[in-house]
């Protein structure tokens, strides 16, 4: 029988417990997420729990990586749902720290990620991937994990954490994990929790559309790849798309021809009212 879960908003005991499963020989796997759970997130600490031996998983809604206080204030936080669905899974060890113990005091640090921070959610939040290294770096350094799993539902933000993860020396593994859909196509999110039924009524339509999308390479530029995803999902009057762009998949700077020498994702942000949703889907 495993153990039942153990539960701490303290560095040091999480510390302490790592190190007594380290001694044992035990393989770190880590699933570090601001909480408001879904099957997305289960996804990534199931897969944690099947490839390695203590899973870590830590719930904490990060200030400095909300370029918006209204999303900060409006994050959806329900921790007592959340520790019943990861106990559900067998989670071994949730981390819910508070502020002051992640940031005992104010983290002042300024990451340069180049290029990979100047397009798409770089551009559209600023400050936004800086706020996420400093606390993924934190909570690299508190769990100091084997493995790490992110879902690519968040693709910038997969690329930024590895860059920061070669740019600190951490020897931590990132995998990244598919997106999770509900039924209708809408990528799993804990914003989607605070749209209003008519706009989670039409929320689907922006990935509806970017598959179709797939299906008119040979059809559309990319230009007019660009044009036709952004009226199709405007022509919703409960959605408005903020970027649409087609990158390159690891630098992640826009392609100019389809015969890109490379993957190509098409990555979208879409305001649903006042939610903004991200989505994105492989090309080639
Ligand atoms: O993807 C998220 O939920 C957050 O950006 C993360 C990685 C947990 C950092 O706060």
């Amino acid at each position: 029988m495993s153990k039942m879960i153990e539960i701490t908003s303290t560095v040091s005991e999480v510390r302490q417990t790592i190190a007594d499963k380290k001694a044992e020989g035990k393989r770190i796997g880590f699933v570090p997420t601001m909480g408001a759970l879904h099957q997305g997130h289960l996804s990534l600490v199931q897969q944690s729990i099947r490839e390695m031996d203590f899973t870590v998983v830590s719930i904490f809604v990060n200030p400095t990586q909300f370029n918006d206080k209204n999303d900060l204030k409006n994050y959806p936080r329900m921790q007592e749902k959340d520790i019943e669905l990861l106990k559900s899974v067998r989670t071994n060890l949730v981390f819910k720290p508070t502020e002051q113990e992640i940031y005992p005091e104010p983290d002042t640090r300024v990451f340069d990620f180049g290029m990979l921070n100047k397009v798409m959610e770089g551009k559209f939040r600023p400050g936004h991937f800086n706020g996420v290294a400093q606390v993924v770096s934190r909570l690299f350094e508190v769990v100091e994990p084997h493995r790490a799993y992110f879902g690519q539902k968040d693709f910038q933000q997969l690329a930024i954490i590895r860059a920061m993860v070669k740019m600190l020396g951490y020897k931590v593994e990132i995998i990244g994990c598919p997106i999770v859909r509900e039924p209708d196509g809408l990528a799993m999110s804990s914003r989607n929790l605070l749209l209003t039924p008519e706009h989670r009524k039409s929320a689907p339509l922006i990935y509806k559309t970017l598959s179709e999308a797939r299906n008119k390479i040979g059809e559309l530029s990319v230009k007019k790849m660009i044009r036709w995803v952004e009226e199709t999902i405007n022509s919703d009057s409960h959605l408005r798309v903020e970027y649409f762009e087609l990158v390159d998949s690891e630098t992640l700077q826009p392609i100019g021809s389809w015969g890109h020498n490379g993957g190509i994702v098409g990555c979208i942000a879409v305001w649903a009212g006042n939610i903004r949703l991200i989505d994105n889907v492989t090309f080639k």
